[in-house]
């Protein structure tokens, strides 16, 4: 029998191997994960080919922000593989997901009718204006949107967070730029991020799990409004 415990990261488990998430909605798969029960619940396996955050994770993450009640702005949901994982997590908090593509959208839909801390939006984390009035600030920024433009994007979405709240900017090397050195890449992000006025506590790369890709952890300065 697999036994699993908890990590230091809050809300996550592990079996020594792979990590995994309590489900909120048990015996419900979002993307085909394996599901285990142990000591009477129910846990989701999290998949670190499928998300980032998963990978981040088995990389080391720099910093833990998702706690039980945490408030989470998620820009490009998806169908929700990620935003699942979160909602696991933060089983009493929110997760307000923004995701562009009608066609994925109504399968966050699917996930999220199962889930009540997840708050769909459809729509384009480029235009912070049309989602400003749904909520106030938040703990945690996550940005997953795969876009040329990813660090505009996500400076734009940096004035939603609290004072010293958390930001996630998992980038996409060769969305921004297909023949740069993906370190390059990740070295002008970070200046940029950091030229915003943005602490840098960490730029984690996701290989082998997420070719090309690394996680781009900062923070708002306490002070900061
Ligand atoms: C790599 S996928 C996200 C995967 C997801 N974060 C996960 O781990 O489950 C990128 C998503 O961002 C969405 N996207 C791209 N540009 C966007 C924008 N400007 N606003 C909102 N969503 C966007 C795409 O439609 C796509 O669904």
């Amino acid at each position: 029998m697999v036994e699993l415990k908890p990590t230091h990261y809050d809300g996550v488990f592990s079996d020594g191997r792979d990590f995994f998430t309590r489900n909120l909605a048990a015996g419900v798969k979002v993307y085909g994960e394996k599901l285990l029960t142990c000591g009477g619940k129910e846990y989701r396996r999290w998949d670190p080919y499928r998300s980032k955050l998963a990978a981040l994770l088995q990389r080391g993450c720099p910093e833990w922000p998702f706690k039980e009640d945490t408030e989470v702005l998620y820009l490009g949901a998806a169908s929700g593989t990620t935003a699942s994982h979160l909602s696991d997590i933060c089983m009493e908090g929110r997760l307000y997901c923004i995701e562009i593509s009608s066609r994925v959208f109504r399968k966050l839909l699917d996930v999220a009718v199962r889930r009540p801390n997840m708050m769909p939006f459809l729509g384009d984390a480029d235009r912070p204006d049309a989602y400003k009035s749904l909520f106030g600030l938040v703990e945690v920024v996550y940005q997953d949107v795969a876009q040329r433009d990813q660090v505009p994007i996500f400076l734009k979405n940096v004035s939603f967070l609290g004072p010293g709240g958390l930001g996630f900017l998992m980038v996409k090397a060769r969305s921004i730029d297909v023949a740069a050195q993906p370190a390059d890449i990740y070295r002008q992000v970070s200046k940029d991020l950091s030229a915003a006025g943005l602490s840098l506590l960490g730029t984690v790369r996701l290989d082998p799990f997420q070719k090309d890709h690394a996680a781009v952890v900062v923070q708002k300065p306490s002070g900061q409004a």
